[in-house]
């Protein structure tokens, strides 16, 4: 049988392990040079003022609501197809989510799923809108921008480091900081780039940055300039705990990785295009029983996830039994999201809630293989076997 393809999978070449292999021996194994390093790369490469590296995705979340004094009696908006971790974030700091429905061609959330869910607030302070870049494609930042004022957007962009889009004259990138107070990056292995776990908080806004940088470790401050309590003598060995922060670092032997993955990004964002080309080109014939997800006409996405939206209803088929069929074909598949609001734990907190886009999204996505290191032949493989599968 031929080689198995996973439905995402990491890059790791000779001269990264290398670089981590340098970082092993040098002198640190936690905060080291490296973490500025990344950092300053990071942000070069995003075109945002400050970037603040951290242990994951999901704390790169958490230390945006930090950041932002997200707490209880707040609330934000989240749209309901997205992993977990962009409500959990909220829920982190006893902050409740109203869930936005999304489109059902996209998932993405939409001016229009963002009013809906601002009529749910019911009184209570919003105290920030978590639009998700979903796959890859990116929301319609200004206008969601302008429904969420005063509120800032932390834009979740676990999905889309390498997603450039065009609004008006201005070609922007993901994580510029031009609409979002705070954009958050994993780099977790199916991402487009990996640290193994790790994440990246971006933002233009300097006192922000400071604030992500004293929650990302324990809230202690060690610059004496910036000690609350005055001292009469020098003391070497003092630093204040100002807050209470976690120890949410990201260790200097995953950023010489960061570094090194950074360094190939045009590359892999290249070679995802690429892929997601083929893709579409012969997915087209089926439609409209199976469809590639469009990219909003903003965006030119480095697609994380190649997503096609199959119609199994008319088909008479069953979701489970396909990836089960593709898997013996050598084919991984996986749904990106069951939406969070049907979730035990949401479900149990908020009850019942009716989003139909996100609905009508979720009973059709099915995620196709895409990293770089697929084959060029490898597309073709892989929609050969699912219209077989789905018999078409
Ligand atoms: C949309 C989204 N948000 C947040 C996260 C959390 O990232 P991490 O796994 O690095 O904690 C993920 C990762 O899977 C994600 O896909």
């Amino acid at each position: 049988m031929a080689e198995v393809l996973p439905y995402g999978r990491q890059t790791i070449e000779d001269d990264d392990v290398a670089a981590v292999a340098e970082a092993l021996r040098a002198d640190f194994l936690t905060t080291g040079p490296r973490v500025e390093a990344f950092e300053r790369a990071f942000a070069e490469t995003v075109g945002a003022r400050h970037a603040v590296a951290c242990s994951s995705g999901t704390a790169a979340l958490h230390l945006a609501m930090l950041a932002l004094g997200v707490g209880p009696g707040d609330v934000v908006i989240a749209p309901a197809i997205t992993f977990a971790a962009t409500a959990n974030c909220a829920r982190y700091q006893g902050a409740e989510v109203v869930f936005a429905d999304v489109d059902a061609e996209t998932g993405l959330m939409t001016p229009e799923t963002l009013e809906e869910a601002l009529s749910r607030l019911g009184g209570r302070r919003l105290a920030a809108v978590l639009p998700v870049h979903l796959a890859g494609n990116t929301v319609d930042l200004p206008a969601i921008r302008r429904l969420a004022e005063p509120a800032p957007l932390v834009e979740d962009a676990c999905h889309a480091l390498g997603t450039t889009m065009r609004f008006g004259n201005l070609t922007e990138q993901v994580g510029d900081g031009r609409h979002g107070a705070l954009a958050c990056f994993s780099f977790h292995p199916v991402k487009t780039i990996t640290t193994g776990e790790g994440g990246m908080v971006t933002t233009p806004d300097a006192a922000l940055a400071d604030r992500l940088r004293l929650f990302r470790s324990h809230g202690i401050v060690r610059d004496p300039a910036l000690f609350e309590t005055p001292r009469a003598a020098p003391e070497p060995w003092a630093y204040e705990m100002q807050a209470l922060g976690f120890n949410y670092r990201l260790p200097d032997v995953l950023c010489a990785l960061g570094i090194s993955q950074l360094a190939k990004l045009g590359r892999f964002a290249a070679r995802r295009r690429a892929l997601a080309f083929d893709y579409w080109r012969l997915l087209a014939r089926y439609a409209p029983l199976v469809k590639a997800v469009a990219p909003p006409p903003h965006c030119d996405p480095a697609l994380h996830l190649f997503t096609v939206l199959i119609d199994f209803e008319t088909l008479g088929l069953d979701r489970g039994a396909v990836m089960g069929a593709l898997a013996a074909k050598g084919v991984g598949s996986q749904v990106h999201y069951i939406p969070v609001h049907r979730h035990p734990y949401y479900r149990s907190r908020y009850g019942e809630i009716a989003l139909p886009g996100a609905e009508a999204y979720y009973a059709r996505c099915l995620s196709l293989p895409l990293y770089p290191a697929m084959a060029d032949s490898d597309p073709e493989r892989v929609i050969e076997a699912l219209a077989a599968v789905l018999g078409l």
